[in-house]
Formats: C-alpha cells, structure tokens, sequence
C-alpha cells in the first residue's frame, strides 16, 4: 500500500515510471489513492491551466467510414447506420453559430470517408481559416499519407487528433480489422508531430480484452509521443458491433488515469470527454477534479446528432449547442472551474 503512494511521489517528482511500476500503480487503484493521485494532479495543473477549462465545438463531419473497428457504432459493417455527410455551408455554418457562442476552435471529426480527397478538406479548412482567422482548426479525420497531413496544415488546420487506441500489437489486434496496423497508426501520429501539428493521442479505458499492463503500454507510448493532447474515455459498447455484450470501462478507472496523465505530462490538454459524461452524470466534472481542462461539447446540426453514435446512450445528442455550452459553464461553474473564450493553446509544445 504505502509503495503505492510512494510510486505516485516518484511520479510526481521523476514525470515517469517503469512498464512494472506503471501496471503496478494501476493495478492498485482504489478511491483512496484516487484521490492522492487527484489532489496532486489538481496541484500539477494549476501553475498551467489554473482553474480556466478550454471548450473546443466538435462538428461531426461525416458517419461515412471505410474502416470496420470492431469497438466503433459506426464501423462500415453497420448497415443499421443512417449515413450522412454534411456539406461545406453546412459546416461553415455550425462555425459560424459557434463563433457567435464564443468558441475559438473547431474540431472536424469524422470516420474516414473518402469524399474528402486532399482538395475537398483543405478547401473546406481554407474558407474557415478565411472567415475565422482567430481561430484554431483542429481535425480528427484518421490516417493519412505524410503528404496529406502537410497538404492539411498548408491549408490552415494546425491541431489533429488521432487516438492510437491501444500501444500494445496483440491488444491492437483484437480490436482492429487484419487490414490496420498500430505501425501505422503510430507513424501517422509521429508524422503529424513532425509536420508541426499539436496532435492529440489517446486511448479506451476499459476496453475489451485490455489488462493493466496494456495501461501501463499506453502511458509509455504517451510519455515517447509527448503530445499536446490526451484523449481518454471509457469503452462503452454498441448494441450493433460484435463487442455489444462487452463491459463497460468505468468512471473510476479512467479518472484514475486522468489523474495519472496529468502528473506524467503536466502541460497537457486533457479533455474530459463525452464518454466520460455518458458513463456518469457528474462524468465530466469528476474529470475536471482529476486533473482534466478541457471539454468539446456538440457543435453539429440537431439533425446529425442521431446518426454520429460511436457508443450507446451517448449524452447531448438532442441538445441545442448554445443550451449545451450554458449548461456546461454553469456545471464548471458550480465546481470552481471557469469556461474560457479562448483557442486554448497546449502548453506542452516544447519538443
Ligand atoms: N466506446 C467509447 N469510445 C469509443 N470510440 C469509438 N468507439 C467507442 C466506444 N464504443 C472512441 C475511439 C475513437 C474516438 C473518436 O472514439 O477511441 O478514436
């Protein structure tokens, strides 16, 4: 027990741990030593992000995937899914009601669809750099070649997230289609690093067939990349993918790891997510006392919502983004926590 604690003040101290001191520390979570990591983490965050939360307006480009991850609602083999794509005007325009809210990052998320060639997205990105200079442009669209990524950026977005799910092969495997590689997956995201982006890397807490071990895997493979952003949620299943029996991953377990991110990698962006508020009421804010500054909240028509389910019960999807965006200030309010009308740069750009 009091190693435990003792690995945690070396974390703290030294920013890392070994593969066994790692699946250790995880393995032996419990709301006591929770709440250790939790005090500390706060107390990490602070000289960086204070008490001020970054809210970054998430439109939901396009449910069209060519992927079939096993985990994933809208995995191409889901033919119960109502497929749609939004268009240009009708993107610029959640960008446009967004800036109205006070946001100043768009994130265009999607499955990867193969409508949006090189030519398609960056003129899509250029006419938002254009009509929104002071804001940053954040994509989360997948793999792609080096050429493209460069291709992007030149265009004008400047952030992308990609979560490499699991840095362990044989755990990759079983949650992947024979056609993806982690190999690739790990080089699309050092190719982003190297082109410039503030990427965001990060992974399911919970999901099937993951052990401690596995955590422990995904921590080093963060402390290597050294990202800008750390996107963690719990699994939760879809009633139409081959995982719909599995279990869920709980709150406990990926605020724990919240905890533990921000005392590896101080300066990071930590959001905490959607997922995070669907596995629990007060999800996101227990995130937020976790050590986590950021939340996305749904910018995306009202229409779209129903048909962008990565998971089920999936929160705000019948929501107005305005209403949305009030009831987060007031629930971080409530906390202590302070949305910010900001792009909300990473602090952990040093590398
Ligand atoms: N439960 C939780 N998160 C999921 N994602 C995909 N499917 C699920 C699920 N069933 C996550 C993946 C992906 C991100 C966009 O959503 O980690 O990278």
């Amino acid at each position: 027990m009091t190693d435990l604690y003792k690995l945690v003040d070396k974390l703290e101290e030294e920013k890392e741990l070994s593969l066994e001191e790692w699946t250790r520390l995880i393995e032996g979570q419990s709301s006591e030593i929770s709440e250790y990591v939790f005090s500390k983490a706060r107390k990490a965050r602070e000289p960086f992000y204070g008490h001020e939360v970054y809210v970054r307006g998430l439109i939901e480009i396009s449910n069209i995937c060519r992927n079939d991850c096993i985990y994933c609602g809208i995995r191409c083999s889901n033919v119960k899914v109502n497929r749609y794509r939004l268009t240009k005007e009708e993107i610029l325009s959640c960008c446009r009601s967004g800036w109205e809210m006070g946001f100043r990052t768009f994130v265009m998320q999607g499955g990867e669809d193969p409508y949006y060639t090189d030519e398609v997205l960056c003129d899509i990105i250029a006419a938002i750099r254009e009509e929104f200079p002071e804001c940053a442009i954040t994509l989360s669209v997948g793999e792609r070649s080096k050429e493209s990524y460069r291709k992007l950026k030149e265009a004008g977005a400047e952030r992308y997230l990609l979560r490499h799910e699991t840095a362990n092969e044989e755990h990759y495997r079983m949650l992947h289609p024979e056609n993806l590689s982690l190999a690739v997956r790990k080089e699309c995201l050092f190719n982003l690093r190297e082109l410039g982006y503030q990427v965001g890397a990060g992974f399911m807490v919970g999901a099937p067939y993951q052990t401690a071990r596995h955590l422990a895997e995904d921590m080093i493979f963060l402390k290597e990349l050294n990202p800008a952003m750390v996107g963690i949620g719990p699994f939760i299943p879809h009633h139409d993918t081959p995982f719909a029996d599995m279990k869920a991953g709980t709150l406990e377990q990926t605020i724990y790891l919240l905890g533990l991110i921000r005392l590896m990698l101080p300066k990071v962006l930590l959001p905490a997510t959607t997922a995070l508020g669907t596995s629990d009421p007060l999800g996101r804010e227990k995130g937020m006392e976790a050590g986590a500054n950021v939340v996305m909240p749904n910018l995306s028509p009202t229409e779209v919502r129903k048909d962008y389910l990565l998971y089920d019960n999936k929160i705000c999807v019948n929501e107005e983004a305005a209403e949305n965006l009030r009831s987060l200030k007031a629930r971080m309010e409530a906390i202590g926590y302070m949305v910010v009308c900001d792009r909300g740069d990473s602090k952990n750009m040093e590398n």
